[in-house]
Parts: C-alpha cells; structure tokens; sequence
C-alpha cells in the first residue's frame, strides 16, 4: 500500500485526487458536534498565541482581519503573510482533524494599491478596468495570506444620502450586474466562478443580500420595505447576475424587509437565494447581525437569534458566538436539527477544499514585497482614477494646454494625500499618495509658457483670505473641495447632499477674484450641486480616486486623458428630489410637454445632471439609429446601429448606452431602462457605427415569482450618451417568429438634446 493510499483511506479529504464533494462528506463525518459548529464561527483578529487552546479545539473555522465594527472607516495594521502563517500552523498542526482556516478582509477597492471607490470605478462604465482592479486586489491581498473578501457590494444604491452608496455601483440595475460580476471575475481569477485554488485568486461575496440600497431615509441599518416584483427586477438581479458567474459566498444584510431581518428571512434565504437563484456557496451573517436579532425584537436571546439564523439559512455567524455558544447544545436539545448544522459545515469545507487550503494553507512570505504597488498596479490604479473624473460643466478652460502663466491650487483636498483614499480602505498607506497639487506642480511647473516658466502655488484653504489673494493673481485657479471619506461609507449617512459648510461660500468668494476657477468635487457619493450650477469656468465631480487620484485628476485636466467618466448615479439639484434615478416608473399622469418641468412647487423633479452624462473634450453627434428588424419574435436578434462622429479636434472615448422602454405589458416598466454600453475610441472627426445585438431576454423583465417573461408589446430602444438623450426607435416585440431578416429604418429617430 502506497502512502497515497494511506492518506486516502485515513484521511480522505487530504486527497487531492478525490472530488470535492467526497472529500467534504468524508471529513464532515470525521467531525465531532462541536468541531462541525466551530466550522460556522468567524471570529476577529485571532492571535496564534492567546488563542491555542480554542485553535487547537477547532473553535473557529474563519476568521475576519479588522478593527472592529466600524471597520471602513479605520485604518489598521492589517496582516501579513508571516502571521497568517502562524495561525495556520496552529490550526493545521494542534487541531484534531488539522483543518485550515480562512482568513478574510474587506478589499473593497484595492489593497496596499488602492483604487477608486467603486461607485468611481462605475464612472469608467468598463467591465474590463473594473475586472482588472479586482484581479490586482486580489494579487496584493493574498500576498498578504487574505483568501476572501467581502466584496463586491452589489446594493442597488438610490438614495445617496445613504453613505454607502460609495461603496457600490450608483442606481442602476444593469450596470450592478455587469461591473459586479467583472469584479467576481476578478477576485476569483476567471470567468465561471474562476480557479480559487490559483494563488492570486480569493473567494469573493456578493453583499448585502438583500436590498439594502433602499434603507429608509438613507439611514445606515434602517427598514427597507420593497414588494416582489421590484425585488425580483431590481435588487436581486446583480446577485442573479454573480451567482450565474460562480461568485464564491454571499452575505446576508443588516437591515430588515417587510419587517423580517434578513438574517432570520426564510423566503430570502433559502426560497430566493437557494432554490430561483441556485447558490450553493455559504452565506456570511454580516458583522454581529446574528445576536443583532435580538435588537430587532426577533430573539431573547443569543440562543434564539442562533436558531432563526441557521434555520433561516445562514451558515457562518460573523463575530456574535451566537452559533458557537449555543448549536451544540441546541442540537442536543433537540430545537435544531443536525442535518442543518451539517448543511452549513459541508458548504465550509467545501469552500475551503476549493480554495486549496488542504493542499498549501500557507502563503509566501517574500511575495508581498514584489506584488505590492507595483509600477504596474500603479499605472492601472492611475489609468482607473482618471476613469472616475466625470466633467459636468466645461466653458472651454479644460483642458489645460497651454501651459498656464500662474496656477493655483486651493481647498481641502489640494494637498490631501490619504483622504484621497474613500472609504474602506484598511491597507492603503497616506505616504504613497501624490495630491493634487503635487501633480499639478509635476505637470505644469515649469513649462513653458511665452518663455516665461509656469508658477504653481498651492493652499488648502485653512485661510480663505490667502486663497483669495493667490486666486487673484493666478490666470487658473483649481479648487479642490467636496467631502472627507468619513462622510459616507458604512454608518455614514447625511441629511443634506450639499458640499460641506463653508465650501459654498469659499468657491463664491474665489470666482468673484478669479479669472478661470475650475471646480473640482471629490466626493463618495452623488451630490447636490446646485449652488455650482453657473459658478466658475467648469465643474468636475471626481469619486475618492485612490491612490493615484491626484495624477488621474491632473491627466484629465490637463487633456493627458480623455474625460471619460460617466455620472453612475443621477445627480439631484437639491436633497428633497431623492431618491431620484432614471428608471423610474412613470405615473399615471404624464406632464404636458408644454407644463411645469415636475411635480414639485418648488422645484423641478428631474436631475440637475442625470445618470451617464458626462462631458468629453470633443462633442459627439449621435445620428442614423437604424434597426436591422422593426419586429422581434422569439428566438430572434435585431440588431439595432447608430452612427456616432466625433464632431470636435480632440480624440474622445464615447460612452454609448443603449436604453430601452416597454409601453405596454403585464407591469408598470421603468420609463428608462439601461441595456447596454458600449465605449468606443474616436479620433477627431471619425465616425463608426456602433451596434447592439437584442433579443427577447434583453427585454424581458420578472414577474411576483420571480418568472422571465418575454412579452409582446411595443419598445422605444433609445441609444444615447446619457439617460433621456440620444435618437431613438420603435421595435415590435412578437410572439410568433416575425420574417426575420427585414431591414428597416428606426420609425421616427430623433435626436433629443438635454434641456438643462
Ligand atoms: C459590516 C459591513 O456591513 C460589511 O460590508 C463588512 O463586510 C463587514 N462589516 C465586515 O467588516
């Protein structure tokens, strides 16, 4: 007998040869209750030292790397390699059964390199930069021995007064699903849920499963209620989207739908989750939402709130010790049955067989040091921060070519290094930021200008009386201002939208004094800009860019990039219009064309900038829309084209977004519905036809159960370089195969130019 053979008959889950499944049962059956319950608890920041007796009982089968609850919002001293090890160790070697942990952390938007927010890398619209931040979150983090983040938060975001909203992909449902599954794609190292074995790839989690975007209020943790129908087209569709691309793990959200904590929801958990959308990974309570039961008046105690969670689907409680407390006994009681403590275990191991645990628990320590912000990752988190400047108001001052006499450089966030950051940012260090007006000097000091080299002074704005005096004699002032990362993130939600205090005020007194002031609004979330509406020569709105925000600001304005960022979100004018976004449902009572702009009496309902604009450097004409089919059956594609021309002397990446609306069906559909984007690269004066492939799936939407249906009816397909924009035409949905292969012009194609 060969040792291979040993191992495998003593201990079959060690044998790489066996499949997954069969390794799992076979130490599920080796295990103990009380090994098996250890397997559902995550515990925080365990210390190899003071916790060898509960490593070496098998106590805890996961663990969370972070600072506490608030964990977002503080920076800490991480982990390392060489201290994943040793827990490693301790587990492997001092436990009965010898079975490694996982170690998680939340790399939200990088790691030691960091990356735009994500509502900065929606901005970009690219599925393809979004994918390779993860890949690079994931290469750095795992260097660091982190194999799972909780990441991508997929909450469809309407209100942003709800600070989180940074965190994820702004309002829309399609674009959720599209950049949350490139992020999958990322962290997972491939497409098909990836190869988690890989050593740069890490399990990822669809987060906060469900609804959490819609907190009432905008108030962190707050109720949510929503009805099937909107569930099933709206909040679901991302983790849909994911769990079909093999995402690894969900978690379960905070709050409460219809009165039931997710954490206890049977039909989200198991009917939703397990049986329509087919997940088979485990499901992580978010950080002590177990024993938070008891706050929500479900549970008297830890123990109660351990049975509903469990019951409910929840296999690992994070943080309470609600299940490692209680589930043994429980079971010995006879309240909870085994084969559910089972259950949850088996997906565990599983989880942990897939990730290659078994075969190497350990992580290189010299890796880090050749892996960590890297030229590379530098140049992509660069690429990516220039990606997340969406231009709103240009006079012509950007860009900034010829090299400028004078610039000055105010406000809070000229010299802001770490700040730049956002939110969730636990490895990133201050120290590797370059600020603005470092990179305003880099670019522009000394060039030329008539001979006379270019001078860059720079303030942040402590002493608006000396901003002023500097605004006065620059020829170009770029005023940094917007808000601190720990205005929005996780338990930071605000009750108005405007720009800080005193911010307003500081730009009014700046553009009475300046010749050209460009704006620039760091911000994690959408704003109210309307007191910017007409103030100096242009406004940029910039998502907290990361790492490398300041040299992807600096290429935008200074024309080294294109601007190509898109609003992800609708920005309101004021914060009485949230929730505002622009696939809205229409009412029963349209407005007269011809009537007030809303419904409001004292303001207008639509967006001051609506979702996707954004302004490049050379206007683009959108004409010619024509659909290879005016009638689409089943089985059907009708592709529908639009020829877009760079009518302008710069080269710009266009943005082109395909929308549709359906007039008559068995619900009330969005008046705006986002089905596709495609980015295309025009030199000045090029023209290209961009096209779209549409089937009946494309249109479709879910019934109360959660059905496709594909129904007949009339769409408007609108291509558009923002919501509301662009030319549109009229499309027949059948539901018998149409003649297919007639070519038709789109009825009635028309160009709408926003009216602001
Ligand atoms: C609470 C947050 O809601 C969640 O997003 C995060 O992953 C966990 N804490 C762990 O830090």
């Amino acid at each position: 007998m060969t040792a291979h053979d040993v191992t495998s008959r003593v201990r079959p889950w060690s044998d790489p040869d066996l499949p997954v499944a069969r390794r799992a049962a076979a130490l599920l059956a080796a295990m103990t209750l009380q090994e098996k319950v250890g397997q559902l608890h995550q515990v925080a920041n365990p210390d190899p030292e003071r916790d060898a007796a509960a490593l070496a009982a098998g106590t805890f089968g996961t663990c969370i790397v972070a600072s506490g609850q608030h964990a977002g919002n503080v920076r800490d001293t991480g982990t390392q390699a060489t201290a994943v090890n040793d827990l490693q160790r301790a587990a492997v070697q001092t436990s009965r059964l010898g079975i490694p942990l996982i170690i998680a952390r939340d790399v939200i938007h990088g790691h030691r390199t960091v990356f735009p927010v994500p509502l900065g890398q929606a901005a970009s619209f690219d599925a393809e930069l979004v994918r390779d931040c993860a890949r690079v979150a994931a290469r750095e983090a795992t260097a660091d021995g982190v194999r799972w983040t909780f990441a991508p938060m997929l909450d469809v975001a309407q209100d942003p007064r709800w600070g989180r909203v940074a965190e994820g992909w702004g309002e829309d449902v399609w674009l959720a699903s599209h950049l949350g599954v490139a992020a999958v794609e990322g962290f997972q190292g491939g497409p098909d849920g990836g190869d988690l074995a890989a050593p740069e790839a890490m399990a990822a989690c669809a987060k906060h499963y469900v609804g959490y975007g819609l907190v009432q209020g905008g108030r962190d943790y707050a109720e949510v209620d929503i009805g099937p129908i909107t569930l099933h087209n709206r909040h679901l569709r991302p983790f849909r989207a994911v769990i079909d691309a093999g995402v690894a793990t969900v978690m379960s959200a905070f709050h409460t739908l219809d009165a039931v904590p997710v954490t206890a929801h049977v039909a989200l958990l198991r009917e939703h989750l397990r049986d329509d959308l087919g997940f088979t990974g485990p499901v992580v309570s978010d950080w002590g939402a177990v024993g938070e039961l008891r706050h929500h008046g479900m549970a008297a105690d830890d123990g109660g709130a351990a049975v509903l969670a469990l019951r409910a689907g929840v296999d690992i409680d994070m943080v309470t010790g609600a299940y490692s407390g209680h589930l043994a006994r429980l079971v010995g009681d006879g309240v909870v049955d085994e084969a559910l403590v089972d259950e949850a275990v088996l997906r565990v191991l599983t989880l942990k067989l897939r990730l290659g645990l078994f075969e190497d628990p350990y992580t290189d320590p010299s890796r880090a040091a050749a892996v960590h912000l890297t030229p590379e990752h530098r140049g992509l988190a660069r690429r990516a921060a220039a990606s997340a400047v969406v231009v709103l108001r240009n006079d012509g001052v950007l860009p900034l070519e010829a090299p400028p006499r004078h610039v000055h450089v105010t406000g809070p966030f000229a010299t802001a290094t770490g700040e730049l950051f956002g939110t969730w940012t636990l490895d990133g260090r201050a120290e590797d930021v370059v600020s603005i007006a470092a990179a305003v000097s880099e670019r522009f000091e000394g060039t030329a200008h008539q001979d006379r080299p270019t001078r860059v002074t720079v303030d942040d704005g402590r002493f608006p009386d000396e901003s002023h005096l500097r605004a006065r004699e620059a020829d170009v002032v770029i005023a940094c201002v917007g808000e601190h990362p720990l205005r929005s993130g996780e338990a930071n939600s605000v009750a108005s939208l405007d720009l800080p205090p005193g911010q307003v005020e500081h730009l009014e007194a700046l553009a009475r004094v300046s010749r050209r002031l460009v704006v620039v609004v760091l911000t994690g979330r959408p704003l109210a800009l309307e007191r910017l509406a007409h103030l100096g020569s242009a406004l940029v709105l910039v998502f907290h860019p990361g790492v490398e925000g300041g040299h992807g600001v600096v290429d935008v304005l200074s024309g080294d990039a294109p601007a190509s960022g898109r609003l992800p979100s609708s920005l309101p004018w004021t914060t009485g219009q949230v929730p505002l976004h622009h696939d809205h449902l229409p009412t029963g009572r349209p407005l007269h064309p011809d009537g007030p702009e809303g419904r409001y009496r004292d303001h207008r309902d639509t967006a001051q900038y609506p979702f996707g604009f954004g302004l490049g450097y050379s206007p683009v004409t959108y004409t010619d829309l024509v659909l290879s089919a005016t009638v689409l059956g089943p089985g059907e594609v009708v592709r529908a084209s639009v020829r877009v021309t760079n009518v302008g002397t710069r080269p710009v990446v266009e943005t082109v977004q395909l929308y549709a609306r359906a007039h008559v069906s068995t619900i009330s559909r969005p008046v705006s519905e986002l089905v596709g984007v495609r980015r295309v690269v025009l030199a000045p004066g090029e023209q290209q036809e961009v096209g779209f492939e549409i089937d009946q799936h494309v249109l479709s939407h879910r019934d109360a159960l959660g059905r496709e249906r594909r129904e007949p009816g009339p769409f408007t397909l609108r291509i558009a370089p923002y919501a509301g924009a662009g030319v549109t035409a009229r499309l027949d949905v059948v539901s018998s195969p149409a003649r297919t292969g007639t070519t038709g012009e789109g009825g009635g194609a028309r160009l709408d130019p926003i009216d602001r």
